[in-house]
């Protein structure tokens, strides 16, 4: 595992521009669950993905929102803090590397930990949208109600009362910052994926699509073999917190 570190130390120090591939894997050691390793949100039980989607919110709005807060840990979101991974690309930003961080996390936890470039290719568990009439809602007013409605007054002096549909990307939505994702890894010298199984489409075309740009160097940090490891320089089959804390060792910081 020692030279697999040194590969990835140097892969990072040699490269100016970063583009950052995260899922669930990179905040489990800020207490949050992922799906599906053991004891994951989707390993426990797998019907819970089929309630976890547009048809079903659209279906059942109001058996939906409770099955979201629990599953997603809803009220405890904003109690959850960045791990040594967050912090980690936090500081290669302040350092002055370019880093371009797109995350299949709805957590908020790499913008906590001081990143500026962040994409939530899977939306964000702090707002909501009314689908009727596009007003934006808070976390506060998500949480208000175990079933949140909209509250604008339309013209007739009334309220809305639309139920509120979640800013997370639900199966059957569109993942956002796509083009953008494909756009910057083309210009991009290191191209670091941590902490998915890249089980899910069209997130996991990325490492077929990044095999085929030249100069680009490809590291894969995940607990678990991806379908896709032969696609990357550099696989590390470990938890991102323990590279991060031997890199550290190593650099005396
Ligand atoms: N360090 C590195 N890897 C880790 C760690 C850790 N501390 N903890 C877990 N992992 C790895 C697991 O081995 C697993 O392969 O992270 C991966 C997480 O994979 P998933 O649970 O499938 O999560 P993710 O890849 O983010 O899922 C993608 O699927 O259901 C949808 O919308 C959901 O965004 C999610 C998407």
């Amino acid at each position: 595992m020692k030279d697999l570190r040194s590969v990835f130390q140097s892969f990072v120090h040699q490269a100016d521009h970063i583009t950052v591939l995260t899922g669930a894997g990179m905040s489990t050691e800020s207490g949050i669950p992922d799906f599906r390793s053991a004891g994951g949100i989707w390993a426990e039980d797998m019907s819970r993905m089929e309630a976890m989607s547009r048809s079903y919110f659209e279906q059942y709005p109001k058996r939906f929102w409770p099955k979201f807060k629990g599953l997603f840990q809803m009220k405890a979101s904003g109690n959850h803090e960045p791990n040594k991974g967050h912090l980690y690309l936090a500081e290669l930003e302040k350092q002055g590397k370019s880093i371009e961080i797109f995350t299949q996390n709805i957590d908020g936890l790499h913008k906590k930990a001081g990143s500026r470039y962040v994409y939530e290719l899977h939306g964000s568990i702090q707002t909501g949208t009314c689908p009727k009439c596009q007003t934006k809602y808070d976390l506060s007013h998500l949480l208000k109600e175990d079933v949140p409605r909209c509250t604008r007054i339309n013209e007739k002096g009334t309220e809305c009362g639309f139920i509120v549909k979640t800013d997370v990307v639900l199966f059957g939505d569109m993942v956002h910052h796509l083009d953008t994702l494909f756009q910057t890894i083309e210009k991009t010298d290191l191209l670091l994926v941590i902490g998915t199984s890249l089980e899910v489409a069209p997130v996991n075309l990325v490492p077929q699509e990044a095999h085929y740009i030249q100069g680009l160097n490809k590291a894969l940090v995940n607990l678990e073999p991806t379908a896709y490891d032969d696609l990357f320089d550099l696989v590390i089959h470990e938890k991102i917190g323990e590279l991060v804390s031997d890199m550290k060792r190593k650099e005396g910081t």
